[in-house]
């Protein structure tokens, strides 16, 4: 299966996307547990926590498992149905959510800690701003946003963010407390669809704290 992931970089067509291609396969970023990154900052990440973006729910049963009180929401029915039955058939509670990340800005809850494993850098312009915008209304005064996201390689084919894209996008409210270029995994299945700079790529990985 070709996937076009240009076809996903703006907001209206992006649930349309998503649906599609998580109706018809197992998605080529489903690796089934967390980008590398997160397991090796993992005790960083403290409870309560938001895994926002979070497709079948890899990255958010693998804090679970370390007793973490994870929520994990994304807007596709069909990536929150899978990430139910894996919690359940790997007997963790984690509570998942069919929820837009673009109302974020709206919700009465509160994190310590927010995972972004690949949502941020599926918009751009005003979706971005709305985004981060939420971020920080969820992200208790203090906590921390981890976020693994495309940067601006020109290999890969749907665009990506830069450097002082990045820093623009959490400049107010935010300190950028690390920012480093880090391999990333493709589901195995996938690897021949996708050009090789994208398996052994250079993705973000930053640490982003939401100032008191
Ligand atoms: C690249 S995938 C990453 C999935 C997962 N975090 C992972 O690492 O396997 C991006 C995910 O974000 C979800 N998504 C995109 N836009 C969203 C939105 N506005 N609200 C909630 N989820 C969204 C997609 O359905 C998809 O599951």
């Amino acid at each position: 299966m070709k996937c076009d992931p240009s076809a996903m970089n703006n907001y209206p067509s992006a649930h349309a996307g998503f649906t599609k291609i998580y109706a018809e396969t197992n998605p080529p970023w489903d690796i089934g547990k967390p980008q590398p990154p997160f397991v090796t900052i993992a005790e960083w990440v403290v409870s309560p926590v938001l895994d926002a973006g979070c497709g079948t729910g890899g990255t958010s049963l693998f804090f679970a498992a370390r007793g973490e009180q994870v929520t994990g929401i994304d807007f596709v029915e069909e990536a929150i149905r899978r990430a139910r039955v894996k919690a359940k058939e790997c007997g963790i509670a984690v509570e998942f959510l069919i929820k837009d990340a673009m109302t974020l800005g709206e919700w009465d809850k509160r994190f310590a800690s927010v995972i972004d494993s690949g949502l941020f850098h599926i918009y751009a312009g005003a979706e971005r701003q709305r985004y981060v915008q939420g971020l920080a209304h969820v992200l208790m005064p203090g906590g921390r946003l981890f976020l693994f996201s495309f940067n601006d390689d020109p290999t890969w084919p749907g665009g990506g963010v830069s450097r002082q894209e990045l820093y623009a996008a959490f400049k107010n409210d935010w300190d950028v407390e690390s920012l480093e270029s880090v391999g990333g995994k493709v589901n195995p299945a996938f690897a021949a669809a996708f050009p090789d700079e994208f398996v052994n790529k250079k993705m973000w990985f930053a640490i982003i704290r939401r100032t008191e």
